[in-house]
C-alpha cells in the first residue's frame, strides 16, 4: 500500500510541473528558474521510480521513452476536419465576403455585418488532439479529414502540448478535441538541416516538410530530437462546455494550458481584415515561424453552423494567401562584389520584380560553381525565391523561354582596386588580397556600424562610401576622430544630420562586449560565437592573448574558428586598430562571471570515444553547468572522463593523482 501522502505529493508535483510547463512552453513566461523546475521534475522521477504502480500516462515524466511502432494505426475524427478555401488576391477575398453576406442574409439572421476573426495561417501540419476529462488520450494527423494517423506518442514529445489540462480557474469539459498546426521555427529548422547535412542525411525542403516528416516518424525518440511546436487554432467535438464565439473558445482553452495562435484579431468589417493582412505581411519575416497568409473566420459559432460547409471547405472561413515568394524574371547582368574579407561574389542583376510583396532587383549567386550548376547565361529567364528573411536566390533557369547568350567568368583582377585576384589552394572563393582595397574597407566599416554590431545610427552605406573615398576614414578607429567639419564636406550633409551621426558615434564608445567582438569582423565569428567569447574571456586583453588550444576548449569553437580568431589578434594591422580604438576610449567593460552552476569550480578533460555524446556536446553540457574544459592534464584538472580507447592522458592523470571517471559516472554527475 502506498501511503496517501506520497500519492498526494506525486499529484501536487505533477500539477506544479504541468503549470510551469505551460508558463514556459505555451506562454514563454516562466515563473521559476530552470534549476527549480529540474528539482521538481527530479523529485517526481524519484517518487515514481520508487512507486512504479503510480505512474500514469499523463505524468509529465512520460513524454519520451515509448518504443517505436511498426506502422501507424488510424483514428477516426469525431467531427470531420475540413480544409480551407483559398483567396489568392483581394478580388477573390471580396467575392468570398459578398457570398458570405448573401448567405448570412439568406438564412434570415442578417442583423448587420457578421463579426470576423483574422489570424495567421501557419505553414505546418494539421493535427487533432483529444482530451478526455482533461487527459491527452489520442492525437492524430488530419489525414483525409475523416480519418488520420495515430501520432499520439510523437505529439506527446512536444512540450507545449499539456498531457493534462490545467484546471486552476476554469472547469474542464468532459471531451475536448482541439485542432492546430504542428510547426518548426525557421531558425530551428535551419539548425536541423545543418545537422542533417553533417550526418549525411537529406535536408528538408522547408519547415513544413520537416514538421510533417518529424510528426510521422515511427520512432518517437527521433521526434523528440526534432524541434517541434504547436499552435491551436480551433476545436472539433466538445462535450460539457458551450462557446458563443471562436475567439472566446480560444481564450478559454488557453486558460487550460493550451498554446493558441498568436496575433488573433476580432474585426468588424472587411477593411479591418485587409489592414490586418497588410500589417502581418509586413511582419512576415520577423515572425519566427513560416506563415503563408491569414485565415478569416466568422466569429459567431452559431452563425458558422448555419452557414455550413461545402464538400471539403466551410463557408464561414477562408485563407487569404500571401503573395508567392517565388517569381520569374530576367537576368540582366552579373556583377562582382568585393566583401569585407576581400571575397569576390557574383551578384545577379535582375529585372525588378515583386516577390512576396517586396521588390527584388538583385540576388546572390555565391560563387562561380553556383553559376555553373545553374547553367546560367546573362539574358536568361530565371525563377527566384525569397525564403524567410534571407536574400533572394536564383533557383533555376526557365528553359521554356528564350535563353541568354552571354557566359560569365570571374575576373582576374579586383573590380575595385585592380589588384590581381588570388585563390588559396584550400579555398573555393577567390579574394582580393589588398587590405587597403576600398571595397574591403567599406565592407568592414559597414559591418562595424551595423545594428547587430556597434549600432551607429545614421552611418549608412552612402555615407561610409564617401568617407572612404575621401580618405577621411580608413579603419573603424578613425570613426572616433571625425569632427563636424569632416562630415560637412560630404555631399548632402546638413549640420543637423552631421551632429546626429557624431552623437551616435559617441554613444557607441561603450559597447556591449559581445557586440564589440562581433563588430571587429573576425572571420567565422558570428553573433553567437561573439557572445561565447565575451563570456569566456572577461576582457579584450584576455581574448587577445588566448591560445588556439584555449579557444578550442569551447564546444562551439572548432579548429578553423579558433585559428581564425588567433590569426586575427596576431595580425599587426588588427592589433593597431584595436589599440587605437582603446586609445580613443572605445572599450568594453570587463564581463562579470556567469552565475554558478552545479559544476562550478570543476575542470574536466576528456579522452577516448564517448558513447552517448559527441565531444562537443559533452563540452557544452559541462560549460552550461558552470564547469570548465581543459585540453591537457594539469594540476587544474578535477576529473578526467575516459571513454573507449583513451589516449595517454589517462596514464598521465593516474600518475598525477587526478580522479578518473567513466562516461556513466560523468552522466550521473551532470544529471544531478
Ligand atoms: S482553421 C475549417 N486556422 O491550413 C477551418 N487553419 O489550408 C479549419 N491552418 O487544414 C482550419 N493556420 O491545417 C485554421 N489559423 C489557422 C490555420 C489553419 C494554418 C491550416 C489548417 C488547414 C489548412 C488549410
Amino acid at each position: 500500500m502506498v501511503p496517501e501522502d506520497i500519492k498526494k505529493s506525486i499529484n501536487q508535483l505533477r500539477e506544479q510541473i504541468n503549470y510551469h510547463n505551460y508558463r514556459y512552453y505555451a506562454l514563454d513566461e516562466p515563473e521559476i528558474s530552470d534549476a527549480e523546475y529540474d528539482r521538481l521534475l527530479r523529485e517526481l522521477i524519484r517518487l515514481e521510480e520508487k512507486h512504479p504502480e503510480l505512474v500514469t500516462p499523463d505524468s509529465p515524466t512520460q513524454r519520451i521513452g515509448a518504443a517505436p511502432s511498426e506502422k501507424f494505426t488510424t483514428v477516426k475524427h469525431q467531427e470531420r476536419m475540413y480544409s480551407l478555401e483559398n483567396a489568392m488576391d483581394e478580388k477573390e477575398l471580396d467575392e468570398w465576403y459578398e457570398r458570405l453576406l448573401k448567405s448570412a442574409g439568406e438564412i434570415g439572421k442578417n442583423t448587420g455585418r457578421p463579426e470576423l476573426v483574422a489570424e495567421p495561417k501557419i505553414d505546418g501540419a494539421a493535427v487533432e488532439i483529444v482530451y478526455q476529462n482533461g487527459i491527452f488520450t489520442v492525437g492524430s494527423t488530419r489525414g483525409d479529414g475523416v480519418t488520420g494517423e495515430d501520432v499520439t506518442l510523437n505529439l506527446k514529445t512536444i512540450k507545449s502540448i499539456p498531457l493534462k489540462l490545467i484546471s486552476r480557474n476554469v472547469g474542464i469539459p468532459e471531451r475536448l478535441d482541439v485542432r492546430g498546426e504542428v510547426y518548426m521555427e525557421k531558425e530551428k529548422f535551419n539548425e536541423l538541416n545543418r545537422r542533417q547535412i553533417k550526418t549525411g542525411q537529406e535536408p528538408f525542403a522547408n519547415p513544413r516538410n520537416a514538421a510533417a516528416g518529424s510528426l510521422r516518424q515511427l520512432d518517437p525518440k527521433i521526434t523528440t530530437a526534432r524541434p517541434l511546436d504547436i499552435m491551436i487554432h480551433g476545436l472539433g467535438s466538445v462535450q460539457g462546455k458551450l462557446f458563443a464565439t471562436h475567439s472566446e473558445s480560444l481564450d478559454y482553452i488557453s486558460k487550460l494550458g493550451l498554446k493558441t495562435v498568436k496575433f488573433l484579431q476580432v474585426c468588424n468589417n472587411l477593411s479591418e481584415v485587409k489592414k490586418y493582412y497588410q500589417n502581418l505581411l509586413g511582419k512576415r519575416d520577423e515572425v519566427p515561424y513560416e506563415i503563408d497568409g491569414i485565415v478569416i473566420k466568422v466569429n459567431d459559432l452559431e452563425l458558422q453552423k448555419r452557414l455550413g460547409v461545402r464538400t471539403r471547405t466551410p463557408r464561414w472561413a477562408i485563407a487569404y494567401k500571401f503573395p508567392a515568394r517565388e517569381e520569374t524574371t530576367q537576368l540582366l547582368d552579373i556583377q562582382v562584389q568585393v566583401g569585407r574579407t576581400g571575397a569576390l561574389t557574383p551578384v545577379a542583376i535582375l529585372k525588378p520584380v515583386r516577390v512576396g510583396g517586396v521588390e527584388v532587383s538583385r540576388a546572390t549567386l555565391h560563387n562561380q560553381d553556383e553559376i555553373e550548376r545553374l547553367g546560367l547565361k546573362i539574358g536568361d529567364w530565371v525563377a527566384i525565391k525569397r525564403a524567410g528573411d534571407v536574400i533572394p536566390k536564383i533557383i533555376k533557369v526557365i528553359t521554356g523561354k528564350p535563353r541568354g547568350k552571354k557566359n560569365f567568368t570571374m575576373p582576374g583582377i579586383c573590380p575595385v582596386c585592380h589588384a590581381p585576384i588570388v585563390l588559396a589552394p584550400d579555398e573555393v572563393i577567390p579574394r582580393c588580397p589588398n587590405i587597403a582595397c576600398p571595397a574591403q574597407i567599406k565592407g568592414t566599416l559597414q559591418h562595424f556600424a551595423s545594428r547587430e554590431a556597434m549600432d551607429i545610427e545614421g552611418l549608412g552605406e552612402k555615407i561610409i562610401d564617401q568617407l572612404v573615398d575621401k580618405k577621411l576614414v580608413l579603419d573603424p578607429s578613425e570613426l572616433y576622430k571625425l569632427n563636424l567639419e569632416d562630415l560637412l564636406t560630404l555631399e548632402r550633409m546638413g549640420e543637423k544630420l552631421a551632429e546626429n551621426i557624431l552623437a551616435s558615434i559617441e554613444k557607441s564608445r561603450r559597447p556591449i562586449p559581445a557586440r564589440f567582438i562581433y563588430a571587429l569582423g573576425i572571420r567565422h565569428v558570428g553573433e553567437a560565437t561573439a557572445v561565447i567569447l565575451a563570456e569566456a574571456f572577461g576582457s579584450m586583453d584576455k581574448l587577445k592573448q588566448a591560445t588556439k588550444e584555449k579557444l578550442e576548449n569551447f564546444y562551439e569553437i572548432g579548429p578553423v574558428v579558433a585559428e581564425s580568431i588567433y590569426n586575427f589578434f596576431h595580425n599587426v594591422n588588427n592589433k593597431e586598430i584595436i589599440d587605437r580604438l582603446k586609445k580613443f576610449g572605445v572599450e568594453y567593460q570587463p564581463v562579470s562571471k556567469k552565475p554558478a552552476g552545479p559544476l562550478t569550480g570543476l575542470t574536466f578533460v576528456f579522452t577516448g570515444e564517448l558513447a552517448k555524446f559527441t565531444r562537443s556536446e559533452a563540452k557544452r553540457l559541462v560549460q552550461e553547468q558552470g564547469g570548465k574544459i581543459a585540453s591537457a592534464v594539469s594540476k587544474k584538472v578535477t576529473y578526467l572522463v575516459a571513454g573507449a580507447e583513451p589516449s595517454s592522458k589517462l596514464e598521465q592523470a593516474k600518475k598525477s593523482g587526478i580522479k578518473t571517471i567513466s562516461e556513466e559516472e560523468f552522466l550521473k554527475m551532470i544529471e544531478k
